[in-house]
């Protein structure tokens, strides 16, 4: 953390993932991942992950959400990775996506396609309040001049954030995070796992894939998406029977604390998701190098 290198900070994520899985008796394909086979040594799209015994289970992974922030040393840096059974994720492209994040209570409401104000609207009567006591969190990027403008001239307050829509999609399904709507367009990776774990937690994601180039339109056209104009919900987006997501903390964060190391050890903060067996699990690990000489347990 905070050594100014975003390369670094990454390949060690990809790496300490890529080990782990190994260690681990499952049929893994990555569907989610570094990129394409091509970009990316490790945790590529389509790698075989896990021993090669055991379920069959479809990875998406983003080993280190927020490569910026966790290289200067700002929250919100989290690691993540969501499983369902084959099939169970959407072979998102690496493109941008565009988003529209609710919590439970708007759920089936709002619509990418209707105005702002009318989706801040519904939002707000779902959680009984008026439009200007929400907050909107929104990815602090030229691109969003207009939907930023629209937000304040409805009445909502912003939270601009640098980085991290998938930690802010994650908080608007969690009551008291004072986040309310994620909206704006972010990676599509990222959609898909948010999407993982809004299937547990019970908000919704509504998202369309919006490329940057030819480039990604043929790539996406090559992986079958033909309709770019297409709205995908929640369940389209991780429509596994049995979702799994977990994400550990990096950096502080609103959900997570980060890594705190000590003398001989250090300490994690995970969230892990189920989405068949109704728990939300928040696990606070320590970890010591040499178990012989546990050092002194903090609560
Ligand atoms: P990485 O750290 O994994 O690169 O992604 C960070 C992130 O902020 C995502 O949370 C977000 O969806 C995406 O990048 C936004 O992309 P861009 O920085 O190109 O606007």
């Amino acid at each position: 953390m905070g050594h100014g290198d975003n390369n670094e900070a990454d390949q060690a994520a990809v790496e300490a993932m890529r080990k782990t899985m190994d260690e681990i008796s499952f049929e893994g394909r990555i569907v989610i991942g570094e990129g394409e086979r091509d970009e990316a040594p490790m945790l590529y799209i389509g790698e075989k992950v896990g021993k090669g015994v055991g379920p069959e289970v479809d990875i998406a992974v983003d080993p280190l959400e927020g490569t910026n922030p966790l290289a200067k040393g700002r929250a919100n840096a989290i690691a993540v990775l969501a499983a369902a059974e084959r099939g169970g994720l959407l072979h998102a492209p690496d493109t941008y996506m565009e988003k529209l994040v609710v919590g439970a209570p708007a759920k089936g409401k709002v619509d990418l396609d209707r105005p702002v104000k009318e989706n801040l609207k519904i939002v707000a009567d779902s959680l009984n309040r008026e439009i200007d006591d929400l907050t909107v969190v929104i990815l602090d990027r030229p691109r969003h001049a207009k939907l930023m403008q629209d937000v304040r001239d409805a009445g909502a307050r912003i939270k601009l954030i640098e980085d991290g829509d998938l930690m802010a999609a994650m908080s608007v399904a969690v009551a008291g995070t004072a986040v309310h709507v994620v909206m704006g367009t972010g990676g599509a990776p990222e959609g898909v796992l948010a999407a993982a774990a809004l299937r547990c937690l019970g908000g919704e994601i509504l998202g369309r894939l919006r490329f940057r180039n030819d480039e990604e339109r043929a790539r996406a056209k090559k992986m079958g998406i033909t309709d770019e104009a297409k709205i995908y919900r929640t369940d389209e987006l991780a429509s596994g029977k049995d979702i799994r997501f977990v994400a550990t903390g990096v950096t502080d964060g609103e959900l997570l604390r980060g890594v705190r190391f000590f003398s001989h050890g250090a300490r994690t903060h995970s969230l892990l998701l189920d989405s068949s067996r109704g728990r939300v699990r928040f696990i606070d690990t320590q970890h010591f190098d040499d178990p012989a000489h546990p050092p002194v347990i903090r609560l």
